[in-house]
């Protein structure tokens, strides 16, 4: 029996805590915050932003109790949505190159889920010695490892649950040490954000170690704006399903039937957000919090930010971060990529 461990760097009642606070800085931050986005201030009031930012905002990772992840599941399956097929296509046929190029003996995947896709890379690692996935779901974790650990019974799999936004220590495992972060995750933060996160990060990384960061990539916008707003709403329902998490979690009276999917692309920022529109004016009550939440008719909030990347943006948010792109992969129509990276 090769060893299976978990280490729990989340206190037990960190979800709630955090779901709490995000929801109640969320649902109540004045119009104009600048968190918000950019303001519409004096000087530029007579020019209309392309894309009015919302006051009210979510973050996405809320999404994924065990029905948002099936939900996502059979998201990544819809004609619509390309994005995992692309990098699929990517990771076989660069898995091989991947595995010459680090030479890895540890792979860390942060955000791993049911660590499917990271089977191709996980194959083509001869010398790999130790899988660590990192994730804030337990049972994604074990569920992914005991799979795994069925194929492959010599490797070692040391299971993080941790919210790796937050700062991530690794246990001491041999190198070279391979992180991966797959399926453009990555575009869900802001901008300050990723800046941060690609900085911890790099904090991780010794000489010899690398980065594998999967990055959607700016293409038409009706195709962007499909794979986000599919024909058979499973997209909308994913997105509604933000709303009864937070009514069973913190015992709201979220009315999912009220509020209508939107997706739109900001080219601006480069993009995807996707929102949920009010279509009443309606009063939500969210006891756990003693708050009760206005909705005029029409009002949006944001639930997620999906942005798109080029090369040279990638390779200067790397760079900011002392990472150097050392390679840039795409599947054939360009449409995702594969970077790996090395400390600068
Ligand atoms: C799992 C974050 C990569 O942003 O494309 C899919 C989530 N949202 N459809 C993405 C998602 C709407 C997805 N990520």
């Amino acid at each position: 029996m090769s060893p299976f461990l978990l280490t729990r760097t989340l206190p037990e009642d960190a979800t709630g805590a955090a779901l709490r606070a995000d929801v109640l800085h969320g649902l109540t931050r004045a119009a104009h915050d600048p968190a918000a986005g950019p303001a519409t201030g004096p000087a530029v009031a007579a020019i209309r932003p392309a894309v009015v930012p919302a006051a009210k905002s979510l973050p996405p990772k809320w999404f994924y109790d065990a029905r948002g992840s099936a939900l996502f599941d059979e998201i990544t399956t819809l004609p619509e949505y390309y994005p995992t097929r692309a990098e699929r296509e990517i990771l076989v046929a660069r898995a091989a190159e991947i595995a010459e190029v680090t030479g890895a003996r540890t792979l860390v995947e942060l955000g791993s889920g049911s660590s499917e896709k990271t089977r191709h890379l996980i194959d083509a690692l001869p010398a790999l010695h130790t899988y660590v996935p990192v994730d804030v779901s337990e049972s994604a974790l074990t569920g992914a490892a005991n799979t795994l650990l069925a194929e492959r019974p010599a490797l070692d799999v040391h299971a993080l649950v941790a919210d790796f936004t937050r700062g991530l220590a690794l246990p001491g495992t041999p190198g070279p040490r391979l992180v991966a972060f797959l399926g453009g995750t990555i575009g869900n933060l802001l901008p300050a954000e990723r800046a941060a996160f690609l900085g911890s990060v790099r904090d991780l990384l010794s000489p010899g170690d690398a980065l594998l960061l999967g990055t959607d990539l700016v293409k038409d916008e009706s195709v962007l704006v499909s794979a986000y707003d599919d024909a058979t709403g499973v997209t909308a329902a994913f997105n509604k399903n933000v709303l009864h998490v937070i009514n069973r979690e913190l015992g709201a009276d979220f009315d999912p039937g009220a509020f209508t999917h939107v997706a739109v692309w900001d080219p601006a920022h480069e993009w995807i957000e996707m929102r949920l529109r009010s279509d009443v004016d309606q009063t939500v009550k969210i006891p756990a919090l003693d708050l009760a939440v206005q909705f005029d008719r029409g009002e949006e909030m944001r639930t997620e930010i999906s942005a798109k990347f080029r090369e040279e943006g990638v390779r200067s948010e790397l760079a900011d971060a002392g990472l150097s792109l050392t390679h840039w992969w795409t599947d054939e129509r360009n449409r995702f990529a594969l970077s790996l990276s090395t400390p600068a």
